[in-house]
């Protein structure tokens, strides 16, 4: 048993469903004067401080800001090689799609992936994920897609398995082999969607490497038809989906996406009313990536409609190295306070909640309350609007992981 105790604000939602509209803010409790007891992996009750149990084993929060662990809910953190040479490209005005459309972008880290061994993909990850847990960040879903071929593909499903069993860390696992049109393929999409959907899909179901699916709808990328299609492939074998939609064009992503009942739709940059009405009628998260809206020079995307609506949104890195290359939630929490005008409360709903929802861990994560997993973070903090608003630097004192203290 480990007792936190003295915890100045414990913030929390409650309950393991996604928070939406007015509740996205409301839904969030600001507890003063908690403590938390921890049995094992698993939080067993919280407490006002006076009622707390005596317990040998106690930590003292100091007043300080308590908070379930952060949950990135999207990156794509299996890679080999970095693309700073991309930059100057991007500042001189040469558009993401463009460097794509030119065979740089994700085909010069499909390279790279490919050329990279399983180990050397999983000591890279490995020290990302050290970096992101220090920061407070307790689980993390992973995308392959830098693979786009049986072998490649596999290979990076098999370093995000690696990673949970053996290194110790929460790491949901996405299959996007839909993520560009390889060089095999080149100009036939509808080719390699149908090489995704009968060779490479079902040996990773058969190994079971993956819970999620998602397609890249983008315009010059996958068409809805195409994108529809490798989801509805996905639901087949029984796979949650996703969708990263409209984050240059709202071509009809965000709608497909309400439309097929998908966990989450990403970006979400351009989306439309077409699509936010869509997405809120099939229940659908929106995970909204401001890191990449920063790197790429874009807007922001509309979190206030989605709110409006009653979309629940997710705050994710997008961690990658082409359109975001931090793997800092803190600072996303940072810029969708400020870009997105999101408040403090919907800001921490955001990256635990309806993040763990997102990865489908709802009724596990994304909450301090009993019976859920003991991940928990005491911040350099005093309350949760101090948390939002300090910016660049590392708030995280304390991280509680599956009860254990790994910082
Ligand atoms: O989510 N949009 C597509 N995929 C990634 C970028 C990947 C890359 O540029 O390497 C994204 O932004
Ligand atoms: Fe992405």
């Amino acid at each position: 048993m480990i007792l936190i105790k003295n915890i100045g604000m414990l913030a929390t939602a409650e309950g393991n469903e996604p928070l939406r509209g007015a509740a996205q803010h409301g839904g969030v409790k600001l507890r003063r004067n908690a403590a938390v007891m921890i049995n094992g992996d698993t939080i067993q009750a919280v407490y006002d401080n006076g009622s707390a149990p005596e317990c040998d084993n106690v930590i003292d929060a100091g007043g300080r800001l308590v908070t379930a662990g952060l949950i990135d809910a999207h990156t794509h953190l299996i890679f080999g090689g970095w693309r700073q040479h991309e930059v100057p490209l991007k500042l001189r005005g040469a558009s993401y799609l463009e460097i794509l459309q030119a065979g740089g972008g994700i085909l010069n880290t499909l390279v790279a992936t490919r050329n990279a061994s399983e180990d050397e993909l999983y000591e890279r990850a490995e020290k990302a994920l050290a970096e992101m847990l220090d920061h407070g960040i307790t689980t993390v879903e992973a995308k392959s897609g830098y693979g786009l071929d049986v072998e490649n593909e596999l290979k990076q499903l098999r370093v995000i398995r690696r990673l949970s069993a053996e290194g110790g860390f929460s790491v949901v696992p996405t299959f996007m082999a839909a993520h560009a049109v390889p060089p095999e393929f080149k100009g036939d999409p509808d080719g390699y969607i149908e090489f995704i959907c009968t060779k490479i899909l079902p040996k990773v179901a058969d190994d079971e490497l993956c819970e999620f699916v998602d397609v890249f709808c983008e315009t010059g990328v996958f068409d809805v038809e195409q994108s529809r299609r490798m989801l509805t492939y996905g639901q087949a074998y029984g796979f949650k989906t996703k969708i990263h939609a409209d984050e240059i064009d709202a071509i009809g992503g965000s709608v497909l996406a309400g439309e097929m009942g998908a966990v989450s739709a990403e970006h979400l940059i351009a989306i439309d009313k077409a699509g936010i009405e869509s997405m809120a009628r099939g229940g659908t998260i929106a995970c909204l990536l401001p890191g990449t809206s920063l790197y790429l020079g874009k807007e922001f995307a509309p979190a206030r409609d989605m709110i409006a609506a009653g979309v629940p949104v997710a705050v994710c890195t997008d961690f990658n190295p082409g359109s975001c290359p931090s793997n800092d939630l803190q600072l996303c929490m940072n810029l969708a306070y400020l870009k997105y005008r999101m408040t403090p409360e919907e800001v921490l709903a955001a990256v635990t909640i309806n993040a763990a929802c997102a990865v489908g861990r709802g009724e596990t994560l994304g909450t301090v309350e009993p019976g859920k997993q003991a991940d928990l973070v005491i911040w350099d903090a005093e309350d949760l609007d101090y948390l939002v608003y300090r910016m660049g630097t590392n708030k995280a004192e304390k991280v509680i992981r599956k009860g254990n203290i790994v910082k």
